[in-house]
């Protein structure tokens, strides 16, 4: 192999024009194409910016046409040229209108053939691409996110410093504190027995740094969650992390209005209308039956529980006897789309979600054919028509559920169903929304007790502030989740700080003033000291780069992620370790959970 010697890269290919033609360039990169015609040899040479290409002639010297008939593949090459006009153009590539007429070629790196080929249309089995990540990030389109990951990072951290805020790390290793998911956890090994926990969020820490008086933090943040992979969803993951001091959440949520205006602006050039929709989470639940709702399209729910409150067909009466409710969405003028069979599989869908079935009626020409035909009297039914608004053409779907959430959320899934099969949801728009006023509670009832919607630190909204232990249920959170196109970006709140509405809620959540000490007591003793008023906020980073280049899943936007089952193909990680080092650390593998 050659070394590059005097040789020094003067221009990357990707910026190469017509304009530098007559001019001697230096270019660096790999080979992605070799066309050996003979008397001529055409190399495409690929840097992190573009293709360019190279040629060799009879003109060119014989040891540098020798070693070009040598290339291949992937082989790591400099070269340095005259560049100029290309005969037969191209708009494949962006630099189509010129080639390099090579005069010196060094081999700086052989490669062997790769296990799949480098060039953007491959159909290679995702297990292939991600034990060869570093092989498949070679490819053009695998570039794309990680450069606009960066770039967001930067306007990210300009917009920020810019209005005053700090960036400060927080620690990897901390505290295992109980709430939220599970813990990856660290053994110790100078206090054996003693654990880590790397952290599912800076939370904690940032808010202490607003009791430091730093007034506005912010930081580009790894945090890891033991939990279910998904589409949306890594154990390992970055947040952009942020936290204000003396704010409202009106305060918190312009100023990440003004944050998304730039980003996507100077990201995609798209010009987005502030301030953003505000909705309660009451509101997002009724008629979208989600808590991130997609408001591309329309397809509502509507509560009809008064339409046939008096009616005898069972699974509605049931359903309102205990205090649950009918609903339905209307699915206008979609009769012809909306055969039995395709109601069926929606039905499908609706009991995935909890719910007993989907009654249906569909309103055609021909006249109306419901599931409840012989069920419902013909004042129930004009009743349910009426209350739906519905017309000729239309076709209304139905549940009735004693849970209100489990009827709202399972017709809500419905309502994506329809939104992802008939194409409803336009792909270049991009509908951003607040959620607010949160539940402070949900009740679990594997742990039968009430646990924090979001975190226990949230702070309850005024009309909530009396009731936080007598009726856990009625409060709502001073919390806010940013949504765009059905997907949570983001979700922050303004905390408590008042050491006795602490004390409160941590009472509220079941824990005795030990355990709350033991868990939290370094961040309870914090805010005796004087605590500015204070809220932030965090975004998924994975899922904000996803969004923005219209991606499936963050494992695009992630250079190295994780797969189903929490490994990284690649270095094969998680692995077994040298017995020495579980000794070290005086940990004895107990084999697998019977
Ligand atoms: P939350 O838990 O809602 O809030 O997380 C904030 C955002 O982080 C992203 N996110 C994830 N992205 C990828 N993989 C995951 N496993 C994952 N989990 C969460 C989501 C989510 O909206 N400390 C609070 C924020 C605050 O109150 O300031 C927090 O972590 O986009």
């Amino acid at each position: 192999m050659e070394t590059m010697g005097n040789l020094r890269r003067t221009h990357y290919c990707g910026e190469v024009s017509m304009a530098l033609a007559g001019q001697e360039l230096v270019v660096a990169g790999s080979i992605a194409k070799c066309r050996n015609k003979g008397g001529i040899i055409f190399a495409d040479l690929r840097d992190s910016s573009g293709i360019l290409q190279m040629v060799f002639d009879d003109g060119t010297d014989r040891e540098v046409f020798e070693k070009a008939a040598g290339l291949k593949s992937e082989y790591v090459v400099m070269a340095k040229g005259l560049l100029r006009e290309r005969a037969a153009k191209t708009d494949k590539i962006a630099t189509g209108d010129v080639e390099l007429y090579v005069t010196k070629l060094r081999v700086l790196s052989a490669a062997d053939t790769t296990p799949f080929e480098i060039r953007d249309e491959i159909k290679v089995k995702d297990e292939l691409r991600l034990k060869y990540r570093y092989l498949d990030l070679r490819r053009p389109s695998m570039h794309e996110p990680l450069v606009v990951r960066s770039k967001i990072c930067q306007i990210v951290r300009n917009y920020f410093c810019d209005n005053h805020f700090c960036e400060i790390e927080t620690p990897m290793l901390m505290k295992s504190t109980p709430e939220g998911a599970r813990d990856y956890l660290v053994p110790s090994r100078v206090q054996p027995g003693h654990f880590y926990a790397l952290p599912q969020s800076p939370q904690l820490y940032k808010q202490l740094l607003m009791l430091s008086g730093f007034d506005r933090y912010f930081q580009i943040a790894r945090c890891f969650r033991d939990e279910d992979l998904r589409a949306d969803r890594q154990p390992e993951f970055t947040q952009i992390d942020e936290e204000m001091s003396f704010v409202t959440s009106d305060d918190v949520m312009t100023m990440n209005e003004g944050l998304m205006k730039k980003l996507w602006k100077d990201v995609l050039g798209v010009e987005l209308k502030t301030p953003f929709q505000r909705m309660s989470w009451d509101d997002a639940m009724a008629k979208y039956g989600s808590d991130k709702p997609d408001t591309r399209f329309g397809l509502e729910l509507q509560d009809v529980t008064d339409a046939v409150r008096s009616t005898e067909f069972a699974p509605f009466k049931n359903a309102i006897a205990a205090g649950g409710s009918v609903r339905l969405i209307n699915c206008k003028g979609m009769a012809g789309e909306l055969t039995r069979k395709t109601i069926d599989k929606l039905g499908d869908v609706a009991k995935t979600y909890g719910a007993k079935g989907l009654a249906y009626t569909r309103l055609t020409e021909e006249g109306e054919t419901s599931s409840f035909e012989k069920f419902l009297t013909e004042e129930e039914k004009t009743a349910l028509r009426t209350a739906a608004g519905a017309e000729t053409g239309d076709v209304l779907l139905i549940v009735s559920d004693e849970n209100n959430t489990r009827a709202c959320t399972a017709l809500g899934q419905v309502r994506l169903e329809i939104g992802r099969k008939f194409g409803l949801m336009d792909p270049k728009k991009f509908n951003f929304l607040w959620v607010v006023r949160f539940p402070l509670f949900e009740y679990s009832a594997e742990e039968n007790r009430w646990v924090a919607m979001h975190h226990p630190f949230t702070m309850p909204t005024e009309d909530s502030m009396e009731i936080v232990e007598s009726d856990p249920g009625a409060c709502y959170a001073d919390a806010y989740d940013i949504v765009l196109n059905g997907c949570e970006l983001g979700g922050g709140s303004i905390r408590i700080n008042d050491p006795e509405l602490q004390g409160r809620m941590f009472k509220a959540l079941g824990f005795t003033e030990e355990k709350a000490r033991e868990s939290f007591g370094f961040l309870m003793d914090a805010y005796k000291y004087g605590a500015p008023p204070h809220g932030g906020m965090a975004y998924g980073l994975d899922r904000m780069v996803m969004l923005m280049l219209g991606l499936d899943s963050i494992r695009d936007v992630i250079a190295f992620p994780k797969v189903q089952n929490a490994s990284e193909l690649m270095s094969g990680a998680p692995d077994v370790v040298d017995a020495k080092q579980l000794d070290d650390l005086r940990i004895a593998y107990l084999g697998e959970k019977e």
